[in-house]
């Protein structure tokens, strides 16, 4: 196995790590910068394209371009027209609250969930954007709602209740697009920082990172741990798999929260990191269908 920085882009909050096949190129977010980001890893370039509002979330589009899921909404953003088209306003009516994470299920809707910003009052909310660009609302109360991915088969949810410590898995039924009842899918307890961003591989097992705790976990689908691989930098956001063969595994991590002495103890901290020799392949995330 062997880790390398691949971008040391210092990002402030960087997060939701999102492999292009078509491109062969990564994307991913600087929440607070704001911006977004992308990576060839064939040559080592990276591009930003600041953004206008706080970005917590982005997915590819089949028709090109990319959804996302921003401070005052939906958005769609073409990075080549320098364009962003806020498509709907679900949390208007809760100023202080932001998008976090979100992604595709595998029928290509997109789902993202809602924090308070300032991580401490419980009005964070799950969301739907549907291929004609309605939303529906659902379940609430998260203080943090952030990763947000599908089993294999699209018929378990996970989602990361970050405050709470909390991985839970949801039955889902893939066709109507609604989740149904939860269960614990892992606990953390305080010495493992907090679950944030997660991707599930081709062989169904789950890979979350831990915030505040320099790491990520590989979970066997029935919640136990497979191994930990440990990152460079405390504040490990999320991963994905990309790379030719899905072998490679992208992982994003942010600088805020830090102090000077640990950023001298983690000079890479927001930067982007990529592991090989894992011996495990991923699998294309959906692409939104709107
Ligand atoms: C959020 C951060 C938060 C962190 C903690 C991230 O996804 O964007 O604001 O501090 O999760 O788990
Ligand atoms: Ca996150």
């Amino acid at each position: 196995m062997k880790i390398a920085c691949v971008a040391d882009s210092k990002c402030i909050l960087g997060e939701g790590p999102v492999w292009d096949e078509r491109t062969q190129t990564l994307h991913w977010v600087d929440i607070k910068a704001p911006a977004i980001w992308r990576l060839d890893p064939k040559t080592g370039q990276t591009q930003t394209w600041p953004m206008p509002h706080r970005v917590g979330a982005i997915a590819l589009r089949e028709k090109g371009g990319l959804v996302a899921a921003m401070k005052p909404g939906f958005a769609l953003v073409d990075l080549e027209k320098a364009t962003v088209d806020i498509i709907a306003r679900p949390e208007e009516h809760t100023p202080d609250n932001r998008f976090n994470d979100g992604a595709c299920d595998p029928m290509g809707r997109f789902w993202a969930g809602t924090m308070d910003d300032l991580e401490k009052s419980p009005t964070g909310h799950l969301y739907r954007l549907d291929k004609d660009l309605s939303v529906t609302r659902f379940e609430a109360g998260f203080v943090i709602a952030n990763g947000i991915r599908w089993s294999v088969d699209g018929r378990r949810m996970y989602f990361v209740d970050s405050a709470a410590r909390t991985i839970w898995v949801y039955g889902f039924d893939v066709v109507k697009g609604v989740p149904g009842m939860r269960q614990v899918f892992a606990q953390l307890g305080k010495a493992d920082g907090w679950p944030d961003g997660l991707c599930v591989d081709a062989d169904d097992h789950v890979w979350g990172a831990h915030w505040g705790a320099g790491r990520i976990t590989r979970y066997r689908p029935d919640g136990s741990k497979e191994r930990t691989i440990e990152i460079p930098a405390p504040n490990v956001t999320c991963c994905c798999f990309g790379g030719e063969n899905f072998d490679t595994l992208y992982v994003t991590t942010a600088r805020i929260g830090l102090d000077e002495k640990a950023l001298s103890a983690a000079p890479l901290a927001g930067g982007g990191f990529a592991i090989t020799g894992l011996g495990v392949r991923g699998r294309a995330a959906p692409c939104f269908r709107g």
